[in-house]
Parts: structure tokens; C-alpha cells; sequence
């Protein structure tokens, strides 16, 4: 029977690059799916960029270009990226879409047509200089309970504490540096404690099959008993400004970008319904007979296994039928770590020359259906790659079709059918394919690998090259050849959902259709001419990897010398080595694109104003006349160089669009350029100055 299947993958934020830890997800995802679409069934998988929210809205201020631009290039980016990686999305589409702002605002009028939205006023911190309320996460300040400095407004990196915002003692906001106050606004909440919403999610995450195990028993935990009500009313809206999806008759409050990220899947899906004119409601009616899959990190369980569902059903659409859970990615036992060069993004990968299916291939051999983590080792990882995929699979071809081609014009004889290792592949397919539908690509592998060295085996016994020497052995030799190819050809299907570009090679040089899974039924007919044999693949080379991590190791000379928002003491240093180090030459650093570059606003400045600082060793006070940017206050860590009332008048270099900082002596609203030798060999400090004629304000580029 064709089964009707829609697929989804979490969506990216459209705000950073896909890393290896994200193409976890994606690989596991794909294979999934290119499993199913062999299998005959009709599976649709669809994807797109998570677009909304504050830190967004930031990062395009920051960036000096609208919401819109920076979502569209990254958009571009993203899409890059998974192609570059054979992710085969029916659509990749964007939350910032007419599909998915129809879907989130029928949901929400549903959901409060059946008296599960509520308005309530809340007390929340609000940024006055920047004029917008601040999630928790843009509030920093000293840990409630060990006082560690410059914390986030959730938890404390010191000492592990969870708390709320309003507890943070001497808060201050990360985007402006401003004390926050406490003010009251409307919001909009989706009554999860509503009695409809906790036993429905009771039944729909306990039926069998549902949830992984663990998953539901932290759904257990998450829902208590029966007598309990632990689920608390979800806030759904922000106030602006924000970027994202304003709520219908309620102006300047949007919708939470957590509202509408999941009912992009579905907008996602509209998108693709109308292009190819596909039926939306027959997979997303209450009564749908198809078939609905939610692939995600363990991090984002809560989402898509409590807020999602309870959304849907109380709206009128089907649920979910499951959602698989997998964990995160580790570096050679490690978290991810830009200074060992370990955070790896996916194009620095590609760019670098690493093959895709290394890391798919990789990736599967570790994968399993469970949330547990995975370690991407790297002598792991090449010692499997080169000996598995080269040595045990690629080499079963690589050592037979030149004597096919070359010998036999490519006509390949009768296949014999009664060799042990296809006898073992026929038998074998049926459990290989349930690992693949459970998730279980490692056990596919193992089984699939242990096939090939039955193969192998009989490929060393023939020994085709021996029987090349050996004048009057043709048949012998098309014979054993004959048979290498189609146990190649099996291999290249049971790997398919893997490796799908090697499988294009091997059905190109097979001269044969794109290949099904029921093919490792068959085998290729006596008299079948195949195609010159092409290159599969190379071996990893470790030189390669050492050039990855080298890649994306972060030096010190592009990482901030002081991280910002230290504590007060730290920072009249912190301005004086910015100042200091700002004009070093990157010698060592890894490039950067133009458009990293152009991302800094470099503005001529005048000194308008400049004073010894009261208390500080190494900083003046400047006042900066930035033409229509207006005047900004620095404090720079240049007083060992210069007299404050030299400085007055003189035309400079400042980066205009750094964070405001916050520091002992006031707010810091840039920082000038200054040249210094790194070894220190020649003292002093050197301001930057423009050509005559340039104005304050004028870009430097
Ligand atoms: O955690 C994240 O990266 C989110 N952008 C995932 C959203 S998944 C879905 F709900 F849209
Ligand atoms: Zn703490």
C-alpha cells in the first residue's frame, strides 16, 4: 500500500550558519525520507527558515539592513548549504510567508473561538534607551545566588542556577547597556492549563508508539498526574517592536516567533501544495489518514510534543502521528568549540573539498532511533570512511568494471544468482529496510557492511586480475566480473538513502534507471551494457581535517580581546586593549568575506571634546562629532599617548555601530581606531586620521 507521509525537519533560525550539529538533524531526516520515496510511498518533506523574533530583528539593525534582507540572505545561504549536503527538501521555503501568517491567524482565531486565548497584563523589563521590552536573554546581570557578574537573565554559567530576570541583582540590558525598568503590558496567552488542553495531552502523549520512550517519560514528568495541573498558560505575543507576524486586531502586539516556527511547517506545505496541486486539507484534516513525522532535537521536545499538538487539536487539524527526538552532537568527545575549531559549519566543510557523504555516511553509522548523543570522532571518522566506504564498498566495483569495459565492450553475462553473498543480501534486505524505517541506520550499516565482506571475499577468491594474466579465461573473467558489478549495483541500493550521489554515479555507470528498493530483488540481465567506469570516491585524507579544524578555529586576533560587558572594573582595560589591538593585522587569522568586513560601520569622526577620566589610568574621554549620526561618547585607552587638548579638532576613525557599553565612567558608544605594534617592540599608539577633505560621518570602506 502507498503510504502518504509529510516529513518536516526543525526550522533553522535565519540568523547563523548551518553547522555539523544541525546536519544531524538534516542527514537523519533525508536518509529517512529518501528511504521512503524508494519504498514507492508518497513522502513529502518540507523545510524552511525560522525568520521571527527579537535577536533577528538585532542582528539586522546591527548589520544596518532590514529584516527582510538579512532573512533573504540567509535564506540563500542556508539553501546552499543543505543542497551542498544532497538534503533533499521537497521545499525549503520561510516562516516569513502569506502561508504561514494564514495558517498562524486561522489557528489563533480557532483557538480563541474555543475560549483558549486569554489576555492578561504582565510585568516584564523594558529597555528605556533602546524603547523595546527585553527577553530574558538581552538582560544581564549578577547571579541571585553566587553573584557571578554579567549573567544571563535565566540561568547563572557560574553556578548553574535557574531563575527569573526580575532576580538578577544590578540588571542591565545587553542591547544598551541601560538599567531596564519593570513595566506593565497586555499580553496574549494560549490557556494550556485549560482542563481540554491537560487530558488531551495526556492520552496523546501516553498512546503507544507516539513518543520515544524517553521522550514520554519526560512528558510524564512535564504533565504530573492526573490530580496535578503543572502546565502553566503559554505567553504568545510580544510587543513591538518586533519582527514577525502582527496579531489580527491588535496592534503592535505579534505573534511569539515560538507561535508561529511549527506552523511554518504547514505554511511550508501550502506553498508546495499549490505549486504542485496537492490536496493541503487531506493531510491536515482531524480525520487525515496520511501520515505526519516531526523530526527534532531533544532541546525543543517541550514545543512540538505539548504547545503543538494541544494547538492543533483545539484547533481543528490532525496532530502529529510521531515526532522523533535525537541529541546533539559531540567533537571528539566534546562540545562543539570555536577555539579548538571544532564548531564547524557546514560550508567551511564544502569549501574545504570534504566530501558530503563522508559525514552522511558517518553520521549513519551512529545514528539510532534513540535521543541519545552522538560523537562525531575525527580518526573515527577517517578510518571508517576509507576503510568502509572506499575499502570494503567502492573497491568491489573499482576492482571489476575496467576489465568489463575494456574486455567485454561492457556486456556483462549471467549473474549467479546462488552466491552466498547474495543469497545473504536477499535475505538480510528485509531487516536492513526495518532499521531504516525505525531509525536504526547503525544496525543498517553493520548489516550492510557485513554483506560486504562476504563480497570481498568472493571478489578475493575469483580474483579477476589474476584471471586477466591468463590467456583463455575470458569467461571466467566476465564471469567473476559480471557478478562484482551486481553485487556492487545491490550495495549501491541498500546505500542509497544514504550516499544518493554516489548512487547517481553507480546508476549512470550502470547504464540503469534510478534505482528502488525492490531492486535488491533483481539482478541485471545477461547482454546489459554498462558505461564507462566513473571515479566514486576518494579516501579522507587527515591533512584535510587538520585544514577544516585550522579553518574554523577562531584566533584571538578575530575574537574580541575582552569579552564586552565585563564587570566595571575590567573595563577601562577592556577599552584600552580595544583601542590597542583594533588595528592589528589579522596575520594568522582565517579571511573573512566582504561581507563580515562591511558589517563593522566605520565612520570619520571629529574630536569635538577630549578629558582626563577621573579615577582611570589609561582612558580619555572623547566626545565624537559623527555628523549625522550625531555626537557619541568613547572612552578610549589612548591617555599614555596623547594630550586631551591636541586631540581636539582632529578627524579619526571610530566603528559607529558597536553595542553602546555600559562602564564605570558612563556609557561608551564606539571606539576609535588606533594602530599599535602587536609585539610591542616600538611603543606607543597611533590614531588613525582620513585624507584631507573627509567630513565627519562620511563611511570608511
Ligand atoms: O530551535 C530552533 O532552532 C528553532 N528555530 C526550531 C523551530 S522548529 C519549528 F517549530 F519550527
Ligand atoms: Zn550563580
Amino acid at each position: 500500500m502507498t503510504r502518504k507521509i509529510l516529513v518536516t525537519s526543525a526550522l533553522p533560525y535565519a540568523n547563523g550558519a548551518i553547522h555539523l550539529g544541525h546536519l544531524v538533524e538534516y542527514i537523519q531526516t533525508d536518509i529517512w525520507v529518501r528511504f521512503q520515496k524508494m519504498r514507492g510511498h508518497q513522502c513529502w518533506y518540507v523545510c524552511a527558515d525560522d525568520t521571527h523574533g527579537t535577536p533577528i530583528m538585532l542582528r539586522a539593525e546591527q548589520e544596518g539592513i532590514t529584516p527582510e534582507a538579512l532573512i533573504e540572505r540567509v535564506h540563500g545561504e542556508h539553501t546552499r548549504d543543505f543542497a551542498g549536503f544532497h538534503i533533499g527538501f521537497d521545499n525549503y521555503y520561510t516562516t516569513h510567508s502569506s502561508e504561514t501568517r494564514a495558517c498562524a491567524n486561522e489557528i489563533y482565531s480557532r483557538l480563541r473561538a474555543a475560549g483558549l486565548i486569554e489576555t492578561r497584563t504582565i510585568e516584564q523589563y523594558y529597555d528605556p534607551l533602546k524603547q523595546m521590552f527585553l527577553p530574558d536573554r538581552f538582560i544581564k546581570g549578577e547571579c541571585p545566588k553566587c553573584g557571578a557578574a554579567d549573567q544571563y537573565g535565566d540561568n547563572c554559567e557560574s553556578c548553574g542556577a535557574a531563575y527569573t530576570a526580575d532576580e538578577l541583582k544590578n540588571p542591565y540590558s545587553a542591547v544598551s547597556g541601560a538599567r531596564p525598568e519593570l513595566r506593565r503590558s497586555e499580553h496574549f496567552f494560549f490557556r494550556l492549563s485549560d482542563p481540554r488542553c491537560q487530558s488531551f495531552l495526556r492520552r496523546w502523549t501516553q498512546a503507544e508508539g507516539r513518543l520515544q520512550n524517553e521522550a514520554a517519560n519526560k512528558l510524564q514528568e512535564w504533565l504530573g498526574t492526573a490530580d496535578e495541573n503543572r502546565l502553566t498558560d503559554w505567553d504568545i505575543s510580544r510587543d513591538a517592536p518586533y519582527f514577525g507576524f502582527e496579531i489580527p486586531d491588535a496592534p503592535g502586539k505579534y505573534f511569539y516567533v515560538w507561535l508561529d516556527a511549527p506552523i511554518g511547517y504547514m505554511g511550508a506545505f501550502r506553498n508546495l501544495c499549490d505549486r504542485l496541486g496537492l490536496d493541503f486539507d487531506e493531510y491536515w484534516r482531524p480525520d487525515s489518514t496520511t501520515e505526519l513525522y516531526h523530526f527534532i532535537g531533544k532541546d525543543i521536545l517541550y514545543f512540538h510534543a505539548l504547545f503543538w499538538p494541544a494547538e492543533l487539536e483545539h484547533a481543528g487539524y490532525r496532530t502529529p502521528s510521531k515526532v522523533f527526538a535525537h541529541g546533539f552532537l559531540t567533537v571528539d568527545g566534546a562540545k562543539m568549540s570555536k577555539s579548538r575549531g571544532t564548531f564547524i559549519t557546514a560550508a567551511s566543510y564544502l569549501v574545504q573539498g570534504l566530501d558530503p557523504e563522508w559525514l552522511r555516511y558517518y553520521y549513519a553509522a551512529k545514528l539510532g532511533g534513540s535521543m541519545e548523543d552522538i560523537d562525531l570522532n575525527l580518526d573515527d571518522f577517517i578510518a571508517r570512511v576509507n576503510s568502509d566506504l572506499v575499502g570494503k564498498f567502492v573497491n568491489i566495483a573499482s576492482r571489476s568494471a575496467a576489465f568489463i569495459v575494456r574486455r567485454f565492450g561492457g556486456r556483462l553475462c549471467t549473474c549467479d544468482e546462488s552466491l552466498p553473498a547474495i543469497a545473504a543480501i536477499r535475505e538480510r534486505r528485509r531487516l536492513i529496510a526495518e532499521h531504516y524505517e525505525a531509525r536504526e541506520f547503525s544496525k543498517a550499516i553493520r548489516e550492510i557492511m557485513a554483506l560486504t565482506d562476504l563480497a570481498n571475499q568472493y571478489v578475493d577468491s575469483v580474483k579477476p586480475w589474476e584471471l586477466a594474466r591468463q590467456p583463455g579465461r575470458e569467461g571466467e573473467l566476465q564471469a567473476a566480473c559480471s557478478n562484482a558489478i551486481n553485487l556492487f549495483r545491490l550495495f549501491a541500493i541498500l546505500l542509497k538513502p544514504v550516499l544518493p550521489a554516489l548512487a547517481a554515479k553507480t546508476e549512470d555507470f550502470l547504464n540503469v534507471a534510478p534505482l528502488v528498493w525492490d531492486d535488491t530483488a533483481t539482478v541485471l540481465a545477461a547482454g546489459h551494457v554498462i558505461n564507462g567506469y566513473q571515479h566514486m570516491l576518494t579516501r579522507v585524507d587527515k591533512r584535510q581535517i587538520d585544514a577544516l579544524l585550522a579553518a574554523n578555529r577562531e584566533s584571538l586576533a578575530t575574537t574580541p580581546p575582552v569579552a564586552p560587558q565585563k564587570h566595571a572594573e575590567h573595563q577601562e582595560k577592556a577599552a584600552a586593549v580595544a583601542v590597542a589591538q583594533a588595528a592589528v593585522p589579522t596575520a594568522a587569522g582565517p579571511h573573512i568575506g566582504i561581507d563580515d568586513f562591511l558589517r563593522s560601520d566605520l565612520r570619520i569622526a571629529r574630536i569635538s571634546a577630549a578629558e582626563q577620566v577621573e579615577g582611570a589610568d589609561k582612558l580619555l574621554r572623547l566626545l565624537l562629532d559623527v555628523g549625522p549620526l550625531g555626537t557619541r561618547q568613547v572612552f578610549a585607552g589612548i591617555k599614555a599617548a596623547y594630550d586631551p587638548a591636541a586631540l581636539v579638532g582632529r578627524l579619526t576613525v571610530m566603528v559607529a555601530n558597536l553595542a553602546p557599553r555600559k562602564m564605570k565612567f558612563g556609557m561608551s558608544e564606539g571606539m576609535i581606531l588606533a594602530a599599535a605594534d602587536p609585539d610591542g617592540a616600538v611603543a606607543g599608539i597611533f590614531l588613525l586620521a582620513p585624507d584631507d577633505g573627509a567630513q565627519p560621518g562620511m563611511r570608511v570602506r
